[in-house]
């Protein structure tokens, strides 16, 4: 029987190539984002290469409480429970400006962007999960090296480190995991917009032991291991995929 496959950010980079591997696996996916074009345009991408993949969409924004009832009226309209969520949604926006306020916003705009649309996923989430079921957020290297600027996002993203641990011992007795999957630099996603100069990502690509940046389906290979049987006994850990990436400048 198939499974059904909540994955948020879906519409692009990590979360479409994510969306991808379960289509691939037969997996119902739902593919959740803000703007439903976009979202359309991954699934029409998905299909062409699986014709018959299973795929719906949602536009949600998933830092609003108020796309909880909307995902569950979904979920109950399948009669599916969630076997695995993948929470891929999350930005770095910067404010630009030096004052307090500028900073300020800075930083409730990412605790918003990477840590409530996390929270919010998962309790929505956990009442119609099913029992076994897989739960992956995203963090990033940035968690462990900074990330510039005011220091907000790579913050935000720690906060899901610690959030994991109490999912994976408060979802335990249902046999369901919890991990972060924290990645370094990806090609191919719209993550840094027109903020990665050529210099920019020579750095990045550098600072890894392999010489390369990842490919989102690399990444998208971790969370299924992490939503799969095999994968199962894997929880309350963060794990890295940054191709050897220091940490550090
Ligand atoms: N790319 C990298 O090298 C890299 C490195 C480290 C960590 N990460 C992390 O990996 C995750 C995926 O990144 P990516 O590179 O795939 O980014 P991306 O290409 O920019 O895609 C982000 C996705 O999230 C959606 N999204 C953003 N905010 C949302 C919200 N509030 N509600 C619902 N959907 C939302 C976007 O669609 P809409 O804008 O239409 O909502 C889009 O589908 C992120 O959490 C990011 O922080 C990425």
């Amino acid at each position: 029987m198939s499974r059904l496959i909540v994955v948020t950010g879906a519409s692009a980079g990590l979360g479409k190539a994510t969306a991808q591997r379960f289509a691939e696996n037969n997996d119902k996916v739902l593919l959740i984002g803000r703007r439903e074009d976009r979202l359309s345009k991954a699934a029409a991408d998905i299909t062409s290469s699986l014709p018959g993949a299973d795929i719906d969409l949602l536009a949600l924004d998933m830092s609003e409480a108020d796309s909880v009832p909307r995902l569950q009226e979904y979920v109950k309209s399948t009669g599916l429970p969630v076997s695995g969520l993948v929470c891929c949604a999350g930005s770095a926006l910067l404010s630009g400006g030096e004052d307090v306020k500028s900073v300020l916003t800075e930083w409730q705009d990412a605790y918003q962007s990477n840590v409530l649309t996390s929270v919010i996923a998962v309790e929505g989430a956990v009442p119609v999960m099913a029992d076994g079921g897989s739960i992956v957020l995203y963090s990033s290297i940035a968690a462990y090296r900074g990330s510039g600027g005011t220091g907000a996002y790579g913050a935000a993203k720690a906060a899901l480190h610690s959030y994991v641990h109490t999912l994976a011992a408060r979802l335990g007795p249902r046999g369901i995991s919890a991990n972060v999957i924290a990645p370094g630099y990806f090609a191919g996603t719209d993550f840094f917009g027109d903020r990665l100069t050529a210099a920019r990502e020579t750095l990045l690509v550098s600072q890894t032991a392999l010489g390369r940046a990842g490919d989102p389906a690399e990444a998208a290979e971790l969370g299924f291991y992490l939503c799969s049987e095999p994968g199962g006994y894997v929880t309350s850990q963060v794990i890295q995929i940054n191709g050897g990436s220091y940490h550090g400048v």
